[in-house]
């Protein structure tokens, strides 16, 4: 199941006789190539220990409040940010009634107060609580604020009973949990996306580049592909693992990139160029390693194409989105260049400093001819999703 591979799943885990399925949904998840961590309340750690799933997750299970501070130095609001989803399998009558309230009376309430990700539950009790008019009202009231309900499934209960309530079966969950990393806003569109930096040579050793690591269009080509997209990434050179589904095209050069991007586009529907294009390469490159001499050298600079105004230009353009890498007046420089390039949108995020190019973590303002839409820093994974849905919406409203 390729939509779990490398996902992070902070599995909650609260009191219920259907605790012990949990164990068995961490193998599998862990099977599917999630990395998993567990949460477990206090009435969880009766039902089972949490030394079941340290085992079966590989990590330290956090618990009491402190847990999320010791051993392994993530905090708990590290902990939220950490997570892709927050699965919380079984949630009981109680966790689900504090939940909706927006308590923070334990670890596992506290980080999902501290999360703006995907947070699922999988509801497990007696019939008559699920029946109840209180659990149905915070049931309705989490739908509402788009928590993902998976579940509950009906059959024996351990209470001798039978109805709707008791937790799905760990291969139905770790379906429903795949099911979140499928937003499917692009389905059937073809997308072409640049990342990473630019290698501009200088002579037969060396070259002019910059500070840009590809993660940030890595994260949204995954992004994209779980999205739906058919994904085609033309890559700089960049030491990371293209996400399985995209077609790989390498290159090196803004030159071979602009020839890369012309002969591929006129396929696609998006195009998103996240790539740090060098605006300039040497005018005169040496084949030949130049030699050091006893005085300064100058280095004449050459203007390269604009990769993405030329997309823009094209008479059957596809949704073109740009990124904007600024330093100061981000809102005035990335308007100016979605007016210039002639964009559909444009990404702006601050750089230097340690921010932006490199690290794992940004921040991003969407810009577009009439409106504009802040996401605060989190994981590059995250922020991509976030921004594919976004160019999605886009996408669909002007097609
Ligand atoms: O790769 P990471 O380490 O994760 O870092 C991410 C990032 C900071 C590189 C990324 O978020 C980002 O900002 N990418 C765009 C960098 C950039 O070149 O920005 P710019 O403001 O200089 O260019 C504006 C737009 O024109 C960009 O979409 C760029 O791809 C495009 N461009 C620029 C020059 C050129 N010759 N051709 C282009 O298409």
């Amino acid at each position: 199941m390729i939509e779990l591979v490398n996902k992070r799943v902070l599995l909650g885990v609260s009191g219920s006789i259907a605790a012990y399925k949990s164990a068995e949904l961490v193998r599998l998840l862990r099977k599917q190539g999630a990395e998993v961590r567990v949460v477990m309340t206090a009435t969880a750690t009766e039902f089972i220990q949490p030394l079941t799933f340290q085992a079966l997750s590989g990590n330290i299970v956090y618990s009491a409040w402190d847990d999320a501070d010791r051993g392994d130095g993530m905090g708990h609001i590290e902990l939220a940010r950490w997570a892709d989803a927050i699965v919380i399998a079984p949630a009981s009558a109680d966790l689900l009634a504090r939940l909706r309230q927006g308590m923070a009376n334990d670890l596992l309430t506290t980080l999902c107060l501290a999360s703006n990700g995907t947070i699922a539950v999988a509801p497990a009790m007696n019939r008559l609580m699920w029946d109840n008019a209180a659990t149905k009202e915070n049931m309705e009231v989490l739908r509402q604020r788009g928590i993902h309900i998976l579940g509950p499934g009906t059959g024996g209960q351990a209470c001798g009973e039978t109805g709707l309530g008791r937790m799905l079966e760990p291969e139905q969950l770790v379906q429903g949990i795949s099911g979140l990393f499928t937003s499917g806003i692009l389905s059937g569109t073809k997308l072409l996306l640049t990342a990473g930096p630019t290698r501009e040579p200088i002579d037969a050793m060396r070259f002019l580049s910059n500070r840009s690591s590809g993660k940030m269009g890595y994260a949204l080509a995954q992004a994209a592909i779980e999205a739906g997209a058919d994904v085609t990434l033309i890559s700089g050179p960049v030491a990371l693992t293209p996400p399985e589904r995209a077609k790989r095209l390498d290159v090196n050069s803004a030159n071979e990139m602009y020839e890369a991007v012309m002969s591929e586009i006129s396929a696609n529907d998006v195009f998103i160029s996240a790539a740090a294009v060098a605006d300039y390469r040497p005018a005169n490159p040496s084949k030949e390693k130049v030699k050091r001499k006893d005085d300064n050298v100058d280095l004449a600079l050459t203007q390269n194409r604009d990769i993405v105004a030329s997309v823009a230009a094209l008479a059957n353009k596809p949704f073109t989105v740009g990124f904007a890498a600024e330093t100061s007046d981000i809102e005035k420089h990335a308007m100016s260049k979605l007016k210039r390039k002639g964009l559909d949108l444009i990404a702006a995020n601050q750089v230097g400093d340690g921010q932006g190019a490199e690290v794992d973590d940004n921040a991003m303002t969407l810009y577009w001819a009439d409106g504009c839409q802040h996401l605060e820093k989190t994981t590059k994974s995250k922020l991509a999703r976030q921004m594919v849905a976004i160019i999605g919406e886009h996408y669909r409203a002007a097609t």
